[in-house]
């Protein structure tokens, strides 16, 4: 492996990543920086927990440091924790350069994020949406002249999925140059790789770890089948034995609703467990704050939304438990990521009941990997399940007394605002649509009905006729 002297960056780069423990380039850093700092396009496909960041933020500085001015690069990025996390390693690798940056992500205030953009930091981090905003509400923006546009878990920023960011991507890229480099990366580019092309333009680089499989060596991913009821008793159970025999680890939970991340949250911190949850139903300051008490270990066990399941860098999870099996394998791949990176090992367990199995079989596909069960003591399980299963129900209850449907109902309509529908039209026109659909199940039952005094009034006749044939023959 070459050392990052080779790779074409400064003395001052190779002391700066020194200092941070990071002395030889892994694969994705060997091979796209060179190909960053040639001045190409570059689009990197690393496993997760390979370094892809430092990957793009070292050829960067390097640029940045022969011709500084603001704004010279941009990065976008799905979630807010991770433009917080990436705005960091650049803080951290470009302290000797005075480095300026600004993080402009939804749920802080826009007032004083406009003021800091007008400041013209060196480094933008964005997520697409509030960046959009600022484009669309302030003609004094100036990102004529950036230099790079980067966007990392470039596949999930195309993706047309619960946030849906392309018609944010179509403003930001309007106001941005053509005359830039484009980097992307991700774990998962392969399936948008035309669409990424596009953006990038100019013939970029790419840069692909050869493995078949798609997950890293060091994690031991396991799954536990379970009845749909028993599942909770099944995390309870293991996240104790977790706790009992490893008191340092940590462990993220993924789930696949905000409620259901409440509730879990709920119903272990019941069993004390110090547990905490992200979602994004939570005010963004809570987020961050929770997010800190994780990683500094106040909290050992987190809870999370896949709003957590890519990018986050937490060197301190040893275990990945799927509460629910992800409906797709590239989620999966992200989620199970967040533990076993830069070398270290890690295991991962996914809850899988009778339900999921053609998912498990999708997901072994992908990634070119069988599952392994993980063996957990029944008899244990079943002791604990009266307690959860009832627990379970309580936390529920005393969610519904809180005003966290409300919340969500508030959330659901904002989201619908920034995505240019009218909420009441879309009120009024499910609701429509339920009364067509109560209609159409009430017309069924009355066939039903129908068809069943017939049957009913046949089978008389047929009784009727058959008595008095047999009266007629005795
Ligand atoms: N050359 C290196 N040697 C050792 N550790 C490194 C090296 N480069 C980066 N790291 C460390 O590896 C960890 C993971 O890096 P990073 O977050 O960039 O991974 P990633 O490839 O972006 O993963 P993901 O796909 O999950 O986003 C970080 O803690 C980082 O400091
Ligand atoms: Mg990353």
């Amino acid at each position: 492996m070459a050392a990052f002297a080779s790779l074409g960056l400064s003395e001052w780069l190779v002391q700066q990543c020194k200092q941070m423990g990071i002395t030889r380039p892994t694969p994705v850093q060997e091979n796209c920086v060179p190909a960053i700092l040639e001045g190409r396009d570059c689009m990197g496909c690393a496993k997760t927990g390979s370094g892809k960041t430092a990957a793009f933020v070292l050829p960067v500085l390097q640029k940045l440091s022969e011709d500084p001015y603001g704004i010279f690069c941009l990065v976008l990025t799905p979630t807010r924790e991770l433009a917080y996390q990436i705005a960091e390693q650049f803080r951290v690798l470009g302290k000797p350069l005075g480095l300026k940056d600004c993080i402009v992500v939804g749920g802080m205030d826009m007032v004083a994020q406009g003021l800091e953009l007008s400041k013209k930091p060196h480094i933008v981090v964005a997520t697409p949406g509030r960046l959009a905003d600022h484009i669309r509400s302030c003609d004094t923006l100036n990102m004529k002249r950036i230099k790079f546009l980067i966007l990392d878990e470039a596949d999930r920023l195309l993706e047309q999925g619960c946030t849906d960011f392309t018609k944010d991507l179509e403003v930001i890229l309007s106001v941005v140059p053509a005359k830039r480099q484009t980097l992307l990366f991700s774990a998962t580019l392969t399936d948008t790789l035309q669409e990424l092309r596009n953006i990038a333009m100019n013939e970029p680089f790419f840069w692909e770890n050869k493995s078949e499989i798609r997950t890293v060596e060091e994690l031991d991913q396991r799954y536990v089948l379970t009845p749909e009821k028993v599942k909770d008793a099944y995390l309870v159970h293991l996240i104790q034995k977790f706790q009992d025999e490893h008191e340092d680890w940590s462990i993220m939970i993924f789930t696949n609703t905000c409620k259901n991340c409440q509730i879990l949250t709920m119903m272990l911190r019941e069993f004390n467990f110090p547990t905490i949850s992200l979602h994004s139903m939570m005010k963004q300051r809570q987020r961050f704050a929770n997010l800190a008490k994780f990683k500094s270990n106040v909290f050992k066990i987190l809870v999370a939304t896949d709003v957590a399941a890519r990018g986050l860098d937490i060197p301190t999870v040893q275990v990945v438990i799927n509460h629910n099996t992800p409906g797709l394998p590239k989620i999966y791949i992200h989620r199970v990521g967040r533990t076993a990176r830069a070398g270290r090992n890690g295991v991962s367990i996914t809850l899988v009941t009778q339900y999921d199995i053609h998912l498990v079989k999708s997901i072994e596909e992908k990634i070119q990997t069988k599952l392994k069960e993980y063996p957990v003591e029944e008899k244990e399980v079943l002791k604990i399940l009266t307690q959860v299963n009832v627990m379970r129900r309580q936390c529920e209850i005393k969610l519904e007394s809180t005003d966290f449907g409300e919340k969500n109902e508030i959330n659901k309509k904002k989201q619908m605002i920034l995505e240019g529908k009218d909420p009441d039209l879309e009120e009024k026109r499910r609701n429509k649509l339920a009364k067509m659909k109560k209609g159409k199940k009430e017309s069924k039952g009355r066939i039903q009905e129908i068809i069943q005094k017939k049957k009913g009034k046949m089978l008389k006749k047929k009784g009727k006729n058959t008595r008095e044939t047999a009266a007629g023959l005795s």
